[in-house]
């Protein structure tokens, strides 16, 4: 048997060495290999991985930091009505090159399937003719899912909930919305009631910002995990964000997790823009701006690590990297037992590939043929590291490559040597 790509001498996150066999867009073999190829990729002693995931982005405002001007407050509130200014300019065009440039940077970085928001509060709907045109274009490397995003509410917005539907009769994948922004708790939960109606009607998945705020009250994950159970949608429900639940009661809470996990709803907490974000109005102690997220995993709720944001009117920074999330969400949630850490790579890839339900994700016969090489010898050092990607390969195609980080020393006192962060030998990987 010959290969169109073969990946030799890797270690997958499970610990297992394994090469891998390549034909056309799929892997037809894991194991030892000994064949032809067209092309021979050396992975040895390094971690090779399924790709990053992102389950929740927001393309139409990526890379636009600074434009019209700085959050001056660093507020979610101010972001939101400096993205409205944004967004009454923007254009299709503009907003295309964005979205494809910070494209580029999620394929250099192994990220190869992100979940975006699109904003269809502006009636001209440029932001998802925008987004639908970018899906086409990055389809032979990465899969792009769209969720229609109300950014100015259902119902505040004039022709909030119109505009939404006509985003989904435009091909959008998924019903968003944003209970915690629109004027009062019954109208939010009413927004609930409405969006599972409409994503049942319409066979969709739903993934709503829910509850990213501070108070303790905001409490429309409730009212969607009910909504969720009485409409079908078990296992097609995403609450993205959950901030107030790290404030809520204790005694409420208890209640409360058992309900998401009955309703099959995954969280999505994303960590580097709601410890940014969050606890704004507090003076000392400050709150941590994270959902709950260890005693949700407790609770067999499936939750991964969104990035949300890079350069954009709510946050100042980012580089496209699922490690960068998961290692901020690692401390922030004070993930740091081994079996925990291992579990926050797991959450930004596999983990995030079953929430937003993609298909042939993972390293086996049959399985689509992305993956990337990792400068590291397992999970764990993949993030303390925040190892370089190697090699990215994307359904088929060598898309990125890129040479080791190691430094060379010249130190007074000291032989020249090379400092090497990538463990020497076989590190063991903690299970
Ligand atoms: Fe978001």
């Amino acid at each position: 048997m010959s290969f169109d790509i073969l990946v030799k001498g890797g270690v997958l996150p499970d610990g297992r060495q394994a090469d891998i066999g390549i034909k056309g867009r799929t892997i037809a073999a894991v194991g030892r290999i000994e064949a032809e190829a067209g092309r021979v990729v050396d992975a040895t002693g390094c971690l090779v991985a399924p790709p990053f995931v992102d389950p929740h982005f927001h393309l139409d405002a990526t890379l636009s930091y600074g434009t019209p001007r700085i959050n001056a407050s660093g507020t979610l509130l101010e972001g939101i009505a400096l993205w409205g200014e944004l967004r009454a300019e923007a254009t299709v065009e503009e907003m295309v090159e964005r979205a494809l440039a910070y494209c580029d940077w999620a394929a250099s970085m192994g990220l190869l399937a992100i979940r975006s928001h699109v904003d269809t509060t502006d009636p001209a709907l440029r932001t998802v003719q925008a987004l639908l045109e970018v899906r086409e274009k990055v389809k032979d490397w990465l899969d792009l899912q769209l969720v229609a995003f109300p950014q100015d509410g259902l119902y505040r917005a004039p022709g909030g909930r119109e505009n939404l539907i006509r985003a989904l009769d435009m091909g959008v994948d998924v019903v968003g919305g944003i209970p915690h922004f629109e004027r009062t708790m019954a109208e939010g939960a009413a927004s609930v009631r409405d969006l599972c109606a409409i994503a049942a009607g319409r066979g969709l998945p739903i993934d709503l910002h829910c509850d990213e705020t501070d108070d303790p009250m905001s409490r429309h994950i409730e009212t969607l995990a009910y909504e969720v159970i009485r409409t079908g949608l078990q296992g097609r429900a995403v609450g993205s964000h959950l901030t107030s639940m790290h404030s809520m009661d204790n005694y409420y809470v208890s209640k409360l997790l058992p309900l998401i996990a009955e309703a099959r709803i995954a969280a999505i907490p994303n960590p580097l823009i709601n410890i940014m974000l969050q606890g704004r109005h507090d003076s000392f102690p400050k709150r941590r701006g994270l959902t709950r997220v260890k005693e949700m995993l407790a609770q067999g709720i499936e939750v991964g690590w969104g990035q949300d944001c890079v350069l954009d009117p709510w946050y100042s920074l980012g580089t496209a990297d699922m490690l960068d999330v998961a290692f901020m969400g690692l401390h922030v949630a004070q993930m740091s037992a081994p079996a925990e850490m291992a579990r926050c790579f797991e959450m930004v890839t596999a983990g995030n590939a079953r929430i937003i339900g993609l298909e042939g994700y993972g390293i086996a016969p049959g399985c689509t043929a992305s993956l990337v090489v990792l400068d590291a010898g397992h999970p764990v050092e993949a993030l303390r590291l925040r190892a370089e990607r190697l090699c990215v390969i994307a359904k088929g195609r060598v898309v990125s490559e890129r040479a080791r980080n190691d430094a060379r020393l010249s130190l007074p006192g000291r032989p020249a040597s090379v400092a090497r962060r990538h463990a020497a030998g076989a590190p063991v990987a903690p299970r």
